[in-house]
């Protein structure tokens, strides 16, 4: 049995997709959510997929052992941050070396670090006339965005796209490749 840990403090179609794409796998479990915004839409989703969530704020995540010791706990395979836009602390990535993995918006290094999530990349590509963007899944360090690249995928930009298309171009490879991508860490290529 693998077990995989969600991050996520948005909408949440990241965590939806991969949990749709493990759900005919019984070698995976998905033990828990954790959030960092009470508000987030993905806490109805994992309420709605019968995932427990656990919500923390930063005094929680920086300042206390709450999410760590949960970690521990549950001793998860890999940690996947789907949507998630803190840093993680030092002593939670120390005690998970290479088993926690990010999803980018862009193809990295460009368009990276602290300020550029979501949408803001997305307008940034758009202003810059870029020709291409993309997705990149990395593993987690602590810094924002600059662990070592695991996979990319591009899209074209069209000089008529705006944010909300590129967005939605974007939203299209994380949901071809981001569960693909935790299946051949987790099992290898199959
Ligand atoms: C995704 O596009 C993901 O790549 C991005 O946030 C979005 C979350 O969407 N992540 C970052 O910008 C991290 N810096 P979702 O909540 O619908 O999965």
């Amino acid at each position: 049995m693998k077990k995989i840990i969600l991050f996520a403090s948005g909408n949440g179609t990241n965590v939806q997709q991969i949990v749709d794409y493990f759900s005919a796998n019984p070698q995976v479990e998905i033990p828990m959510l954790f959030c960092n915004n009470p508000k987030a839409y993905v806490l109805q989703r994992a309420e709605n997929l019968h995932i427990p969530s656990m919500v923390f704020n930063k005094n929680d995540f920086f300042s206390t052992d709450i999410v760590f010791d949960k970690l521990k706990e549950i001793n998860p395979d890999l940690i996947v941050l789907a949507g998630f836009l803190w840093l993680v602390p030092e002593k939670i990535i120390t005690a998970f070396s290479k088993k926690i993995i990010n999803i980018h918006p862009a193809l990295l290094p460009k368009y990276g670090g602290k300020g550029m999530y979501g949408h803001h990349v997305h307008e940034a590509v758009v202003a810059n006339h870029e020709p291409f963007s993309g997705i990149t899944i990395h593993y987690v360090n602590q810094y924002y965005d600059s662990g070592d690249i695991i996979f990319q995928a591009t899209c074209s930009i069209s000089t008529t796209d705006n944010a909300d298309n590129v967005a939605e171009k974007i939203h299209l490879l994380e949901k071809e490749h981001f569960p693909k991508v935790i299946d051949n860490l987790l099992f290898g290529n199959r």
